[in-house]
């Protein structure tokens, strides 16, 4: 079978009139109709899950090259997110600011202090104010997520590992939250045992509504993370319809090319704007961009059905971040985004002549 024929049975379940760029999901799913009939009627769903979680880590673990048993399965790495602060997080969370809302919104819920540490006005971070907001704030437990939400940047190794050793030295857990990973560049993650990845299937997989995150985690780490695992962490239909994705190598390999080719023509189609909106390179399947023009552009769109996600200050919108959309939807995209260009500059020219 080839890459199209492949890719033209998967039925998408989309809205015309509206795009969702709000949400960093993949536009389309990535089983025919086909193969989500044979799943459902082969899951014994009478029965408790009982060896489709082993089958799944060992999938999962397969085909990224772990080890089954550092791997742990939940209700998507935003579970994961909560039982890490349920379980280390009793003396402070600290993040990056801004970074993911729920490792704020967890530790709200759980009564446990948090405090963040911000980027720069270029959205820019840095180890050493991290590693001094250790000091300052004496949290049990750190979160950045790389490559990051909502800039979309990826920090290098160098960074990270700076971190996870202050972290490990102070006896904190420092979580990388690799939700967007697979859209990276590969890179040297640090081995450090006090370090928990999370990973998730609702990004690059495709596969958000059934809920399938990952921990990576090591020894006692490991241990106390799983302590408070219900006995049947997941589902069986959605662990089995999570594995049917690792069945075909061949299959899954063109599925993470196709999100890969939409994450290029997100990328060049917001490219177009690059000189008048500062857009930040990005490592995932999202963009984002500040600056002042960034609220009249994100009215256009809008207006057009393309919805991103906005981050206000004082009411008004200085940053937005806008995810990946159907192949077949960029040429209009593309030309949306170059038709809002040529009007902006069209009303500077007539702004400059006024002004003579
Ligand atoms: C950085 C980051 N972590 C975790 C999540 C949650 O993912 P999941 O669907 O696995 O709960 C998201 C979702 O947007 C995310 O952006």
């Amino acid at each position: 079978m080839t890459k199209n024929d492949y890719l033209s049975q998967i039925t998408s379940v989309v809205n015309d009139t509206q795009f969702i760029m709000n949400r960093n999901t993949s536009p389309i799913r990535p089983l025919s109709d086909q193969a989500i009939i044979e799943v459902v009627l082969d899951t014994p769903y009478n029965q408790y899950p009982e060896d489709q979680e082993a089958k799944f880590k060992e999938a999962y673990a397969d085909y990224n090259g772990f080890d089954a048993a550092n791997v742990a399965v939940a209700n998507g790495s935003d579970e994961w997110i909560q039982k890490l602060i349920i379980q280390f997080g009793k003396g402070g969370v600290l993040a990056d600011a801004p970074d993911f809302f729920m490792y704020e919104d967890y530790s709200k819920q759980l009564g446990y202090a948090f405090h963040s540490i911000a980027a720069n006005e270029n959205y820019a971070f840095s180890a050493s104010a991290i590693i001094h907001g250790l000091d300052q704030y004496k949290p049990s437990i750190l979160f950045i997520s790389n490559p990051h939400n909502p800039t979309g940047q990826q920090f290098s190794s160098l960074f990270l590992q700076n971190i996870a050793d202050a972290c490990q030295a102070r006896d904190i857990i420092f979580v990388i939250d690799e939700a967007y990973v697979e859209f990276a560049d590969t890179y040297d993650r640090p081995k450090n045992s006090n370090v928990v990845y999370i990973r998730t299937l609702s990004k690059i997989y495709g596969i958000a509504g059934l809920r399938v995150g990952i921990a990576l985690a090591e020894g006692a780490v490991y241990d106390k993370l799983v302590e408070i695992n219900h006995p049947y962490p997941m589902n069986s239909l959605s662990l089995n319809l999570a594995s049917k994705l690792f069945e075909d190598r061949a299959k899954l390999d063109d599925w993470i090319d196709y999100q890969k080719d939409l994450q290029i023509q997100l990328a060049k189609a917001f490219h177009q704007v690059a000189d008048l909106i500062d857009i930040v390179p990005s490592k995932t399947n999202f963009v984002f961009m500040y600056g002042d023009n960034v609220d009249a552009f994100v009215t256009f769109l809008t207006g057009r059905g393309y919805i991103g996600r906005t981050y206000e200050t004082d009411g008004i919108v200085t940053a937005a971040r806008f995810s990946i959309i159907d192949k077949k939807d960029y040429p209009q995209l593309t030309a949306t985004i170059k038709e809002w260009r040529d009007q902006f500059n069209n009303e500077r020219t007539a702004n400059e002549r006024n002004q003579y």
